[in-house]
């Protein structure tokens, strides 16, 4: 196993993003295999004023995960021990490369489930997860990883190792540390371990898939469904027909329901799978719906594997958007209004159960003047109708100019000012995540 990468062509492929849209060039990647390797890599380089770019599957869509000039980055691929699993509590306590599909497939073995999953699981790290605070498709039922996170081992950038890997769900003793690691990109520290806690695994999952004739339908749809599948209710997506068009264009996937502008994608969890199946009749019934209730993988690669059909049309700007739920896609309207035959395609999608949007523009290639038709437009629209301009990717290099029209000023002063604290020399993802000085 090699600790340490040097060499263009082996260096490569850790210095260009997921959607090969931003590059570095750093000469030097460094996989330690133990917390106390983290220390000393992190000691040296806050001596050296080295700058560290920390990486895990490097899947993130912010440009946050890889240099901007020639950061050392730091792997988190030989770091995928599982430390211990608790079958009474469920909690697991791993290292922070452990990838997440590895971690879900480990916990089914013993009857249980991450509380999260994406469609970039089979790569990306659960490290990675929570330094994003990835949101994903079963956040609508297990909750976000502000809550299920209940211990994080973190190295600073002087080196110190902070250990608050603890296995406790109540634990009220002063602040909270570990949330403010939670979503910070690699900016304050890098993520050692993780201790997370896990949910028992579904005796029965069910998944069904809509057409609806309109945005309305699909949030009439949504109320109905909460009234009355309740507690099995474990994701509620949806995406438009630009985006059935893209998945069926290029990974030759077809619609399962009959030509729709719109269509959601339902999951139940439960214990009981005859329950669980009546009630998602009786509310396919109530909806009047054309639905089809069929093999989950199936209909979920549909939905997961939109990022990746969009990759095949070119240059992707993607749009990641927390809004009232009832506005939801009305920006996408707007945007594809505004910007008319100088797009590609505009599409929607994303986890509508949690009020979020991925507004996604494509084009042949990249061009400024198409970005500077959507920037600032999408965030000045977000921000009327008091959204977030990123509501599970982050903000990484790509956005971090854009925090104020989701933050105030205050807010943005105290980060930099935690950021100033633990990381006074600024080694660790510097260009990321917080604006730099106008
Ligand atoms: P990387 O991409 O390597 O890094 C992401 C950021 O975290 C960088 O800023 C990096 O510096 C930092 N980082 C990584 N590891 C550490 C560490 N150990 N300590 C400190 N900082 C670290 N996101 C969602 O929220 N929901 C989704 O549904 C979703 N689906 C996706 C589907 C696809 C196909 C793809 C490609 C991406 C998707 N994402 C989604 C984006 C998401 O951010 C990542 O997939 C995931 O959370 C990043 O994990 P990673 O290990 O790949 O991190
Ligand atoms: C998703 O929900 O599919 C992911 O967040 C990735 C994306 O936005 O394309
Ligand atoms: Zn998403």
């Amino acid at each position: 196993m090699e600790m340490v990468v040097t060499g263009q062509e082996e260096v490569k492929p850790f210095n260009v993003d997921w959607l090969k849209s931003v590059r570095g060039c750093s000469q030097l990647v460094l996989k330690p295999q133990t917390t106390a390797e983290v220390s000393q890599v992190l000691r040296y380089c806050h001596e050296k004023n080295l700058a560290v770019n920390p990486q895990g599957g490097n899947t993130g869509l912010v440009g946050g995960s890889v240099p901007v000039f020639d950061e050392i980055i730091l792997s988190t691929a030989l770091m995928n021990q599982i430390i211990s699993f608790d079958k009474v509590s469920g909690i697991l306590v791993c290292q922070a490369g452990c990838v997440l599909e590895r971690l879900n497939e480990y916990l089914e073995e013993q009857g249980f489930i991450m509380p999260l999953d994406l469609g970039a699981k089979g790569s990306c790290h659960i490290g990675g997860n929570v330094a994003t605070n990835a949101g994903g498709l079963r956040l609508l039922r297990y909750g976000s990883l502000r809550g299920t996170v209940l211990g994080l081992e973190v190295v600073l950038a002087d080196g110190s190792a902070l250990n608050c890997l603890t296995s406790l769900r109540k634990d009220n003793t002063g602040y909270d540390l570990k949330q403010l690691f939670i979503g910070s990109e690699g900016t304050l520290g890098v993520i050692t371990a993780v201790s997370i806690l896990c949910p028992q695994k579904p005796k029965a999952v069910n998944v069904a898939f809509l057409g609806c004739r309109s945005f309305a339908k699909v949030l009439e749809t949504f109320t109905t469904c909460r009234a009355m599948l309740g507690e099995i209710l474990s994701a509620y997506e949806f995406m438009d027909e630009k985006c059935m068009e893209v998945v069926e264009r290029h990974l030759k996937l077809s619609s399962p329901v009959a030509d729709s502008p719109f269509y959601v994608l339902i999951e139940t969890s439960g214990s009981n799978s005859t329950h669980d199946e009546e009630k998602l009749n009786n509310f396919l019934e109530q909806a009047m719906a054309s639905g089809l209730v069929t093999d989950g993988t199936m209909l979920w690669s549909l939905r997961e594997r939109i990022t990746e059909a969009l990759t095949h049309e070119g240059y992707v700007y993607k749009y990641d958007i927390s809004l009232p739920v009832a506005k939801l896609y009305d920006l996408v309207t707007d945007m594809r209004a505004r910007l008319g035959h100088s797009a590609k395609n505009v599409v929607g999608y994303g986890h509508l159960g949690d009020g979020n949007l991925h507004l996604n523009v494509t084009a042949d290639s990249y061009s400024h003047s198409l970005l500077d038709a959507i920037e600032p437009f999408v965030y000045e629209w977000t921000a009327r109708c008091s959204g977030s301009i990123s509501a599970e990717h982050g903000l990484g290099f790509k956005k971090k100019q854009f925090i104020q029209y989701s933050k105030p000023h205050e807010a943005v002063v105290l980060m930099q000012q935690f950021k100033a604290m633990l990381d006074p020399k600024g080694i660790l993802n510097p260009y990321k995540t917080l604006p730099s000085a106008p």
